[in-house]
């Protein structure tokens, strides 16, 4: 992953989207030591082995890797938009507080990424959870085993043919962990 991507994570529960996520900040911790690694999650989960820090923090937050989360995601999603910077931030389980909209401060933060420095990663258990809006702004799809196929998005998704070509593959597949990458743009 190059800086400055935008990427969605497709994945049933159990399909290996935290692992994958996991090593891939790993790697971009390695590339870019200096980009600040967010994870927003809906509750303080262990699974990351990450200090917490509360969002009100996250204005003064100057390096390292935090996991942060929120009662009121409206208000996490402003203060990521007016001031994180330099940074990768992977929105995991995002179904929990994004709905088939992305939320305006979360959009702005999409198409404004670049200029931002950022790197963004969206996590949704399933083709139909995923926001509608965010076919048309992610530049990479991961796919994992989905419970859904994604012929329910046909009229949303860039390019359909290889979504359903890779999503074909890995539902094959005999490895539980098995995924693919699409790459939109
Ligand atoms: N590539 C893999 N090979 C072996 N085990 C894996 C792999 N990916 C994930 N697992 C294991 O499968 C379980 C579920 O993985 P996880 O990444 O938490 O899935 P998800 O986030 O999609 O629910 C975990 O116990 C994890 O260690
Ligand atoms: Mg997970």
């Amino acid at each position: 992953m190059r800086t400055n991507k935008v990427v969605m994570v497709l994945g049933r529960r159990g399909s290996g989207k935290t692992t994958f996520v996991k090593n891939l900040i790993a790697q971009y911790h390695k590339l870019h030591p200096h980009q600040k690694i967010l994870v927003v999650d809906t509750f303080d989960n262990p699974v990351w082995e990450l200090k917490t820090i509360h969002p009100e923090d996250i204005k003064r937050w100057r390096r390292g890797m935090a996991l942060t989360y929120s009662s009121e995601p409206e208000e996490l999603f402003e203060i990521l938009e007016k001031h994180l910077r330099n940074a990768l931030v992977v929105f995991e389980d995002a179904v929990k507080y994004i709905g088939h909209r992305l939320p305006p401060p979360l959009k702005r933060l999409v198409i404004d990424s670049k200029q931002k420095n950022l790197d963004i990663i969206f996590v949704f258990h399933s083709f139909g959870h995923a926001p509608l809006d965010l076919w048309r702004l992610v530049d990479y799809i991961e796919i994992f085993k989905t419970a859904d196929s994604p012929e329910i998005r046909k009229n949303y998704i860039v390019n359909f043919e290889e979504v359903q070509r890779v999503w074909e593959a890995v539902t094959k597949s005999p490895n539980p962990y098995e995924h693919g990458t699409v790459q939109v743009y």
